[in-house]
This record gives C-alpha cells, sequence and structure tokens, in this order.
C-alpha cells in the first residue's frame, strides 16, 4: 500500500486550486436514475468514491463516461436493466444507498444492499426509509438488503419530519419526492450546501422544489423529469483543509474557488485562533495573523455549524496553538481516531467520548502514523506539514476517497511531500 512522507519544510506560499464537491457529486450523480434523458456534470472531482458511484450506476445500466481527464461525467439512465444494488459494491462506500430513492421514484420498486457502518460509526439509514415509508412505500429488510416498494400508482406526497437533521436521508427524500404524486415537505431537511446544489441541479432537470438551504422543503411531485448539464459545487471541506495548511505552518495561500459562504462558522473559529481569510476574485487568500495560532473551542453541527468533516483537521491545527482547547463532536459517535495518531507526534490530547481536550505544543515530531478514515488522513499530512522532521503517513488509500492530487497540490506552494508507492 502506498505511503505519503511530509517533512516539516517552513512556511507555504502560491495557489491551490479547489476541485468540484465529492459530497455533492455523490447524490448529483444517482440523480441521473430520475431521468431516461442526459445527465452530465462539470466541475467533478477525480477521486476514487465517484469511481466507485460510477460503477454502481453501470451495474444497473446507466451509461457513465467520464471525459476530460473525468472532470465531465456524461450519464444516461435511458436503458437501465436493474434495480439491484448489490452488496459487493455498496459495502464499499455508504453514499451508495443515494440510489435507493430514485430508483423507487422512477420505476416504483428497488433493492438495496444495506451500507453497513464504517470506522467513524454505526451509520444507519433509518431516516432514509421512514421517509419513504412516508411517501407510501413498503419496506422489507431481509438478506442485509433493503426491498423497497412503491404503491401502485406510485409514489405519494407527504410529510417528511427528520427527529435530527441527516444530509443523506434529506438527499434520498429530495430525489424520491420529484416524481411522486402531489406534494412532499422535508420538515428539519438538511441546509448543507450540497443539498442546494442537488435541488439547482434538479430544478434544470424540471423538478419543482422551494426551501432549499432551510429546513423545510417543499416540493411539487411531476410526471417525468428530462436532462441538464449542471456544475458541481465547490468542495468546502477540500477547501477548508487547505486553508489550515498556511494556518498550521505560516506563510500565505490562495485557494482558487473558494468562498466564505461555503464555510462561514469553520472561518469564524479560524479568525478566533489568529488566521485571516481575505475573499479575493479568484478565491480565498489565508495568512496566519502572527507567529502562532491560539487556541478556540470547537463543536460539531449540522450547516451551517462547524462542519464535522474538517474537525480532524481542525484538531491537527490546534495541536500546536498557544492554550487548551476543546473539541466537542456532536455527528459521529466515534471520529477522534486521529487523536492517538497526533498522539504519536507529541500531541498532548485527552479524549473522553465525543469530547476531546487539545493542549497545545510548541512543535509537533515527525512519526510514522496511520490513516483510519478519510478525514483522519488528511489531518495527519497536516500535521506532518508543521513538525519537525518526517512523517510517514500510511493507509493513504483513505485519502483517494476524497483528494484529488494531494502532493501536487501541497507541493505547488512550497510543501516537502511524495507518495512511494508501498511494500
Ligand atoms: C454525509 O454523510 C457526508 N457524506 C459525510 O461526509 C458527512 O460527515 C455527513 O453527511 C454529515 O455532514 C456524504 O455526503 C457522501 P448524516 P451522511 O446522514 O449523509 C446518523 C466525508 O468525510 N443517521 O447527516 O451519512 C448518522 O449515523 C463524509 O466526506 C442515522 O442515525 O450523514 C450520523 O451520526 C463522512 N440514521 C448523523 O445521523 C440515518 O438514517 C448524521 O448523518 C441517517 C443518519
Amino acid at each position: 500500500m502506498d505511503q505519503i512522507i511530509v517533512t516539516g519544510n517552513g512556511p507555504l506560499s502560491g495557489q491551490i486550486p479547489i476541485a468540484g464537491a465529492k459530497n455533492a457529486c455523490l447524490t448529483l450523480m444517482p440523480a441521473t436514475l430520475l431521468s431516461d434523458e442526459p445527465l452530465t456534470l462539470t466541475n467533478a472531482p477525480r477521486l476514487s468514491d465517484i469511481r466507485t458511484m460510477t460503477t454502481l450506476l453501470q451495474s444497473l445500466g446507466a451509461e457513465v463516461q467520464a471525459l476530460q481527464d473525468g472532470q465531465v461525467l456524461a450519464m444516461s439512465s435511458h436503458d437501465l436493466t436493474s434495480t439491484r444494488a448489490d452488496y459487493d459494491i455498496v459495502r464499499k462506500m455508504r453514499a451508495s444507498i443515494l440510489v435507493l430513492g430514485p430508483l423507487l421514484a422512477r420505476f416504483g420498486h428497488a433493492e438495496v444492499s444495506l451500507p453497513g457502518g464504517c470506522a467513524i460509526g454505526a451509520r444507519p439509514v433509518d431516516l432514509h426509509l421512514k421517509a419513504f415509508e412516508a411517501m407510501g412505500a413498503e419496506l422489507d429488510l431481509r438478506d442485509g438488503y433493503v426491498h423497497a416498494k412503491a404503491p401502485a400508482g406510485g409514489l405519494k406526497g407527504g410529510i417528511v419530519e427528520f427527529p435530527f437533521v441527516s444530509v443523506g436521508a434529506t438527499e434520498n427524500a429530495l430525489m424520491a419526492a420529484t416524481l411522486a404524486k402531489g406534494t412532499t415537505v422535508l420538515k428539519n431537511a438538511a441546509r448543507e450546501p450540497e443539498i442546494v446544489d442537488l435541488a439547482e441541479c434538479l430544478r434544470r432537470m424540471g423538478a419543482q422544489i422551494e426551501g432549499e438551504g432551510t429546513s423545510e422543503i417543499t416540493i411539487q411531485g411531476v410526471d417525468r423529469l428530462g436532462g441538464a448539464t449542471h456544475r458541481v459545487v465547490t468542495d468546502r471541506i477540500e477547501l477548508g483543509t487547505y486553508m489550515l495548511a498556511p494556518a498550521i505552518c505560516g506563510g500565505e495561500v490562495e485557494c482558487l474557488g473558494g468562498k466564505i459562504d461555503l464555510l462561514a462558522a469553520f472561518c469564524e473559529k479560524l479568525d478566533a485562533a489568529g488566521v485571516s481569510v481575505e475573499e479575493t476574485p479568484n478565491g480565498l487568500k489565508v495568512a496566519r495573523k502572527n507567529g502562532r495560532v491560539s487556541a478556540v473551542d470547537v463543536t460539531t453541527e449540522p450547516f451551517p455549524g462547524f462542519p464535522t468533516d474538517l474537525q480532524a483537521q481542525m484538531m491537527a491545527l490546534l495541536c500546536t496553538a498557544e492554550g487548551t482547547s476543546v473539541l466537542e463532536e456532536k455527528i459521529f459517535e466515534n471520529r477522534f481516531m486521529h487523536a492517538p495518531e497526533l498522539v504519536r507526534m507529541g500531541a498532548k490530547i485527552d479524549v473522553h467520548g465525543g469530547t476531546a481536550k487539545v493542549t497545545g505544543v510548541n512543535r509537533l515530531r515527525g512519526a510514522p502514523v496511520m490513516a483510519t478514515d478519510l478525514r483522519a488522513s488528511v489531518s495527519l499530512i497536516l500535521a506532518g506539514l508543521a513538525a519537525e522532521g518526517e512523517t510517514i503517513v500510511s493507509r493513504v488509500y483513505h485519502l483517494d476517497r476524497g483528494y484529488e492530487h494531494v502532493v501536487r497540490k501541497l507541493s505547488g506552494v512550497g510543501a516537502k511531500i511524495e507518495r512511494v508507492s508501498g511494500q
């Protein structure tokens, strides 16, 4: 397995291009299943998760062509051959569950393997299933699959009250509701920019949607959806990740395509920690205001709160801050696996349940560490940028799921980083 070797190399300088959002693309791609006309996505990120979703859609008979080095995905679901998403694909990526809503809405039935848990938590899909039941679907869970069936006349509009915010359940319900008969209201819906991006794409396909970006979304079902071409929104998590690079090791970096409104809560925390963020015509320019950042407390929340997908990366920064920070992880039950790896680099972190207390140290020290999940892997690279000596990150396949060309992007601003093929 490949490894990434990072050597602390002082301040960074230059520009980093930010790609299209993985978590928008992973819900925009299944939207092709809602229509028999072509759906083309531009600004798509080149990631292994996107290739996994491509394989899943192709297993259903959809056509998916990756053009322009993977930045354009030309898709068509005109001639689907199956409505069954097999375990051997679904187990690789839980976002596969997002084919269930579109298949159920367009064909009236679907069998989708339950995704199973992952490193950061059990990650059930009960809210997805409750939403489909509210639209009249019958769901039967057996042999590890969800067997879903719509009423004879197709899904019916309904009221879906989410007991707590779920990004994926909101996306699945939103897609299904576009073809349900009548009106569907999603209450306590997720407000993430990726939801807004999905709604904008569905509207281009002919869907009637109001309220995306707020906690109540209303959808008037239509008989069919057409094709569209849609540009994937900028990846706010990749953006936040690279904004932390100059914050942790000094210098100034411009993240191309970045917008503050994608990450307002995160930018507020950076400001409080002593990191300046300036909007430029091309993106966001980030620099540390003085020699060392200050400790800040962080609690992860659904959008517009501080994103859970940036918690690990922020922890890496706070390991080097002046003072003690408290990080509370409120979204997932096991999302501190990067902490023991950071401790190997000399960080002082006490984890109790969903709370991590980080006492900043002057300098981290390079060490061999292991990536445990997608965002943890990149937090170790950030720590390595600021550490004294060499950090060797193993199991970097986690990284390939969500970050394209990390070595190229970081070495482009002066980082000493290379990827070596594993034994
Ligand atoms: C999406 O996951 C993202 N993934 C995650 O990003 C992100 O961390 C998460 O939203 C929260 O923002 C994609 O978009 C592909 P949820 P999702 O449903 O939809 C529980 C990354 O690093 N829950 O909002 O699965 C769940 O276990 C990934 O890019 C239920 O209990 O997240 C979690 O504790 C990681 N039942 C909480 O809700 C359900 O039916 C929030 O999950 C659904 C969720």
